[in-house]
C-alpha cells in the first residue's frame, strides 16, 4: 500500500509515521519548506516522546518520505490523507476549513487512477461531501472516494494511541474505499481492534462527539470538586466512587483548572456552533464551553487567597505552563489565562516548565523564564503547579522551604497530598479537597 499524508502537523506526522510502522509506504508533505528541511535533516518540529525513533527508523528502511511536492507525494497512491489544521474562525466559532479546501483543490489537480482521498482532519459534519464535490468538479472523470476517519490520539501518547487504539470510525460511501480503508488499518485486526464502519456524517460527527462528551466529564468532575470544598468532601474519592461504576467509567475525572489544548476548546465551540447551525442546539456543550473559559480565569483568585488575597507586589513561581505534560503545546493551555491575570493583579512571575518555555515566551511577556523547577521559588511568595508534569511530582519540599519566602503552595493538578504536605509545613491548596488551604482530610492524589 502506498499513501500520501498533506500536513506535517501533529496528526500527519504521527499518522504517517505509524502508517509506516504497519508497513505501508508514506510520503508526506507540507508547504512549510522549514518543516520539510527540519524533517530531511532528520528533526522532528513537534515534540512527541518516542516519535523521533519512529521516523529515524522507517526513513531509513524506505517506507516514508517528506517532500513539498504533492504530485510526488500522490504518485502511485492508493490514498491521500488530508491532515491540515482546522483552527477556530475568528469571529463565529466555526471551524476554518480554509485548509482542508485548498487542499482538496491540489488533490484534485494531481489525482492519478483511483484514490481514496481521506479526511483525518477533525472536520464539521457535511466537509466529506463539500471536498467530494470540490474535487468532482475540478475532474469530473476522475475516479476517487471521499472517505472520513477521524483521529482521537492524545499528544504526549500520541504513538500508542494510533498503534493501539480503542476503536477505528471510518465513514466510506463505496466498497472500493472501505476495503481501501481496511488494508491500511490490518495491522490492527490482529490486535482485534473494533472498527466503526459507519458513513461520512457519523464519522465526522463521532469525532465531535468524543471531543465534547470527555469536555463535559471533566468540567462535570471540576464542578463537582468546588462543590467538595464547600462541603469538605473529596474529590478524588467521589471521582473513584462514581468511576468504578462501569456506565461512568474512571477516566477524565481527574479535577484541574479547565481544560485545554488544541482540541477540546476549539472541538466544544464548533460542535456548538453546527448544532445552532442546524437548530438542534447542544446545550449541555454550550454550558461546558462556558463553564470552562470561566473556570481558567477563576483559578487567579486561588493563588491570590493563598498569598493572603492580594497579589500586589508578589512573586508567584509557576511549575508548568503547557496545556498538560508531555507536550510543548501552548494552545489554550490554562496557563494563558492565569499568567496575565496574575500579572494584571500585580504579581511578578517566575516560571519554568520542562518543554513549552519556548514557546510560552512567545505568548506570555513578562515573564522570568527559569532553567530549573526550583529557581522560580527563590523568594517567591507562592509556588503554584500549573501542570502535572512528572519531575514536578517529587520535588524536595526541604529545598522548596528553604527557596521560598513563604511555603505556600497551589496545587492545581493534585499532584500532592493534602496531609503530607501539612506535615512538611505548607500551606498547601488543591483542587476539591475538603476546605483547600491546609486540608488535612486523607486522599490519594490521583495519577
Ligand atoms: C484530546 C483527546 O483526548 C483526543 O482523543 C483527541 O483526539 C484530541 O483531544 P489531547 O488534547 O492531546 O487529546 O489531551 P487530553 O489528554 O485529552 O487532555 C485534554 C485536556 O483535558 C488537558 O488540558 C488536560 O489537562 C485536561 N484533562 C484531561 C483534565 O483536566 N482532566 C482529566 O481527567 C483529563
Amino acid at each position: 500500500m502506498r499513501i500520501a499524508m498533506i500536513g506535517t502537523g501533529y496528526v500527519g506526522l504521527v499518522s504517517g509515521a505509524c502508517f509506516s510502522e504497519f508497513g505501508v509506504h508514506v510520503t508526506c508533505m507540507d508547504k512549510d519548506s522549514s518543516k520539510i528541511d527540519q524533517l530531511l535533516r532528520g528533526e522532528i518540529p513537534i515534540y512527541e516522546p518516542g516519535l523521533d525513533d519512529l521516523v529515524a527508523k522507517n526513513v531509513k528502511a524506505g517506507r516514508l518520505n517528506f517532500t513539498l511536492d504533492l504530485e510526488t507525494a500522490m504518485k502511485g497512491a492508493d490514498a491521500v490523507f488530508i491532515a491540515v489544521g482546522t483552527p477556530t474562525r475568528r469571529g463565529d466559532g466555526h471551524a476554518d476549513l480554509s485548509y482542508v479546501y485548498a487542499a482538496a483543490e491540489e488533490i484534485a489537480a494531481n489525482l492519478d487512477g483511483y484514490t481514496v482521498v481521506v479526511n483525518k482532519s477533525t472536520v464539521p459534519v457535511g466537509t466529506g461531501r463539500e471536498v467530494e464535490a470540490i474535487i468532482r468538479k475540478a475532474r469530473p472523470d476522475a475516479e476517487f472516494d471521499v472517505a472520513s476517519n477521524p483521529e482521537f490520539l492524545r499528544e504526549g501518547a500520541a504513538i500508542s494511541d494510533f498503534m493501539r487504539p480503542d476503536r477505528v470510525v471510518i465513514g466510506a460511501e463505496s466498497e472500493c474505499a472501505r476495503e481501501t480503508m481496511r488494508q491500511l488499518y490490518r495491522p490492527l485486526h490482529l490486535i482485534e481492534t473494533p472498527i466503526v464502519m459507519t458513513n461520512r456524517e457519523t464519522a465526522e460527527l463521532t469525532k465531535y462527539a468524543a471531543n465534547a462528551f470527555l469536555a463535559t466529564k471533566i468540567t462535570f468532575i471540576n464542578e463537582i470538586a468546588d462543590l467538595c470544598e464547600k462541603v469538605g468532601a473529596d474529590v478524588h474519592d467521589v471521582a473513584k466512587g462514581i468511576g468504578l461504576d462501569g456506565r461512568i467509567g474512571k477516566k477524565f475525572l481527574h479535577p484541574g483548572p479547565g481544560y485545554g489544548g488544541s482540541c477540546f476548546p476549539k472541538d466544544t465551540l464548533a460542535l456548538v456552533r453546527t448544532a445552532q447551525q442546524h437548530a438542534a442546539p447542544v446545550r449541555i456543550v454550550e454550558t461546558v464551553v462556558d463553564i470552562n473559559d470561566k473556570r481558567k480565569k477563576s483559578m487567579t483568585s486561588r493563588i491570590a487567597a493563598a498569598c493572603d488575597g492580594s497579589l500586589a507586589g508578589k512573586t508567584v513561581a509557576v511549575l508548568g505552563v503547557t496545556f498538560k505534560p508531555n507536550t510543548d503545546d501552548m494552545r489554550d493551555a490554562p496557563s494563558l489565562d492565569i499568567v496575565p491575570a496574575l500579572q494584571a493583579a500585580g504579581a511578578h512571575v517566575r516560571a519554568f516548565d520542562p518543554a513549552g518555555m519556548h514557546e510560552a515566551a512567545k505568548l506570555l511577556g513578562g515573564v522570568d523564564w527559569c532553567t530549573d523547577a526550583y529557581q522560580p521559588l527563590e523568594g517567591a511568595d507562592c509556588v503554584a503547579i500549573l501542570t502535572e508534569w512528572n519531575e514536578f511530582r517529587a520535588l524536595d519540599l526541604n529545598r522548596c522551604k528553604a527557596l521560598l519566602k513563604r511555603p505556600v503552595m497551589v496545587d492545581l493538578r493534585n499532584i500532592y497530598n493534602p496531609e503530607d504536605m501539612a506535615k512538611a509545613g505548607f500551606a498547601y491548596s488543591s483542587i476539591g479537597r475538603g476546605t483547600g488551604q491546609g486540608n488535612s482530610r486523607e486522599s490519594a492524589p490521583a495519577g
